[in-house]
């Protein structure tokens, strides 16, 4: 059973956030273990390791704490149903610029000292200055403290999805405008 956050708030903690280093993988592996059913794998952690998204929280030279963000590509789908929106309106639609949030996690001895928030935060600005006009992310419908996170820095349940999770979890696609 993984435990999913210690339940009441602390104080808050001198941290350091900094862009991931390929040195930091065993200790984000390490996290992601402590903190989902089905974590990521390696090669997938170590893909987006060099990403300017992919953002480590430090407390002391101790890494507690990462996000990964990205920019969505449109899939051929959504062009598609805009195109065919387009020519039956016959106006311009503009493709909205979206911002991705693939994973969180911070190391269970670490929660509620508003890590979480100040990476979450981090990523969004990361995401803000590449031009996302809005934000999702997807999230298991039990995970109460993650979603109670997303709820508080604005985003809202658009959808829910079923058999999401390779373990069959549905998910909520969550999504937030981003604030000019
Ligand atoms: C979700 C997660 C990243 C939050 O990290 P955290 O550092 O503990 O969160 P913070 O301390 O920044 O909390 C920010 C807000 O989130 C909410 N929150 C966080 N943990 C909570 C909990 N256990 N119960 C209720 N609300 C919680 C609160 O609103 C909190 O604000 P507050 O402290 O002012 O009350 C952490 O619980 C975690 O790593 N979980 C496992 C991985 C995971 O589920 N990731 C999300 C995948 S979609």
């Amino acid at each position: 059973m993984i435990s999913q956050s210690a339940p009441e708030k602390k104080e808050p903690q001198p941290y350091r956030i900094r862009r991931a280093e390929k040195m930091d993988l065993e200790r984000v592996m390490q996290i992601e273990h402590e903190s989902f059913p089905t974590p990521w794998p390696y090669d997938l952690l170590a893909q987006h390791m060099c990403e300017d998204g992919f953002l480590v929280a430090e407390i002391e030279a101790m890494l507690i704490g990462y996000i990964i963000v990205g920019m969505k590509v449109p899939s051929l789908f959504s062009r598609l149903e805009r195109r065919t929106l387009q020519l039956l309106r016959g106006e311009e639609l503009p493709e909205p610029e979206v911002g991705h949030v693939m994973n969180i996690a911070v190391d269970p001895r670490f929660r509620r000292h508003g890590l979480g928030r100040e990476l979450l935060r981090h990523g969004m600005d990361y995401l803000k200055n590449l031009g996302a006009d809005e934000i999702e992310l997807e999230v298991r419908v039990d995970n109460e403290p993650a979603i109670a996170l997303y709820n508080q820095v604005g985003f809202e349940v658009k959808e829910r999805i079923c058999n999401y999770y390779s373990n069959g979890d549905d998910a909520f696609l969550m999504n937030a405008k981003v604030q000019p």
